[in-house]
């Protein structure tokens, strides 16, 4: 069978790739991404899947609106009205199959072959996967510690068909950091000058637990601006549920026609269990508690990486998410630090695949989410041995 170059260009996930070889029982993994299953509101889910369907009956397993559930879009909208006083209104708001899907239908709307996507370097995995399938250019922007560098953005802008340029604002995958509140209005400024898109990926900015929550960098100011967002690291990723918010009617209307062609609409069953679940519980109360569990598990880190690492390792410090991500300046790689790791039963992700440009490096992300902070401090201990 001959195949697509598409699919023989676009990388195979190497985190689900190593999550093979780092699963078994005796390794201390911090390899994952995944939301800690502490944190599944399990017995309140239940509640609202018996009540939904008590309420809706039929409606839960027919066909539904490619948009999304109504009321569920209502909800995310008045939230972005009184969280970040920003005009959005349910017709902004599009559901789709977890905030992957809103990136794989962006490529799809956006982009033609060879046309350019600026992305920050390190950047997130998935979306590097799922651009790649519409075959873009990737004009790479080097992620500082407070945001991405302007010079290169700037040059990265004036390259031929740039059509949008993505960012994670809040505790960046791989690299846990934050975009500064001066870097954001920098950002904001430079982009009001081209007539490209900005999308502003959010997954995790819900779970910070240090420091202000800041505005969003083009939401409510760019003519272009894209927001996603997600449920998948604050109620349950298996629901596979996140959302497209923008105020481009045009725009709206393309992820339409792509969504239609992709799945027809996202699972309508999930939507109404977790608007249900959304109306009838105190959601907040239960962010807090995944704030508090995801805090001591990264000071656990911290403090283990102050203890164990040599002085030539530079972590970052997150206010939030689930990531810390450390860099080696004595230029040792990451794969072969990996290989060295396994050997002692610690896993970690090597920073390779978050390069769009760059391979053999010296970076690599470590989850904390997932392991007792006892595990995470022998873990870290077994790590600075090998560093
Ligand atoms: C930055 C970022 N965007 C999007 C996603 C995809 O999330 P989901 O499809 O579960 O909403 C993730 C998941 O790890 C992520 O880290």
């Amino acid at each position: 069978m001959q195949f697509s170059e598409k699919i023989l260009n676009t990388p195979s996930s190497f985190i689900r790739n190593i999550l093979k070889v780092t699963d078994s029982e005796d390794v201390i993994s911090f390899a994952g991404g995944l939301p800690n299953p502490i944190s599944f509101p399990i017995e309140a889910l239940k509640a609202s899947a018996n009540h939904a369907i008590t309420e809706n009956g039929s409606r839960l397993f027919q066909y539904s609106s490619t948009q999304g559930y109504a009321p569920l879009r209502e909800y995310i909208a008045a939230k972005y009205r009184r969280v970040h006083g920003l005009d959005i209104h349910a017709d902004d708001v599009f559901i789709t199959t977890g905030s992957q899907q809103a990136l794989e239908l962006l490529g799809k709307v956006l982009i033609n072959k060879g046309d350019g996507i600026v992305i920050e370097e390190p950047g997130y995995l998935g979306a590097i996967q799922a651009f790649t399938l519409s075959e873009p250019t990737f004009h790479g922007v080097t992620l500082e510690n407070d945001g991405l560098n302007l010079e290169e953005l700037e040059k990265a802008l004036q390259q031929p068909n740039v059509k949008f340029v993505y960012t994670v604002p809040n505790f960046q995958n791989p690299t846990g950091l934050t975009y500064s509140k001066e870097k954001r209005q920098q950002i904001c400024e430079i982009m009001s000058k081209y007539d490209v898109a900005l999308i502003e990926d959010d997954p995790y900015g819900e779970l910070r637990f240090q420091g202000e929550p800041l505005p969003y960098i083009g939401a409510g100011k760019l003519e272009h601006s894209i927001l996603l967002g997600s449920f998948s690291k604050t109620v349950t990723p298996g629901m596979r549920l996140g959302f497209i918010i923008t105020k481009n009617k045009e725009l709206l209307q393309h992820i339409e026609t792509a969504k239609q062609a992709t799945d027809l609409h996202t699972n309508i069953f999930a939507q109404y269990v977790i608007y249900d679940y959304l109306a009838n519980n105190d959601y907040m109360e239960h962010v807090q508690k995944i704030i508090a569990l995801y805090k001591n598990q990264a000071d656990a880190m911290l403090n283990a990486m102050e203890e164990f690492f040599p002085a030539h390792v530079d972590y970052t410090r997150p206010e939030g998410g689930m990531f810390i991500w450390a860099t080696m300046n004595n230029g040792a790689s990451s794969v072969d630090v990996f290989q060295k790791a396994m050997e002692q039963k610690v896993a970690f992700v090597p920073g390779d695949p978050f390069y769009t440009s760059k391979t053999d490096v010296n970076t690599m992300r470590l989850n904390y989410t997932n392991a007792t902070p006892e595990v995470i401090r022998e873990g870290i201990k077994r790590l600075g041995s090998i560093l």
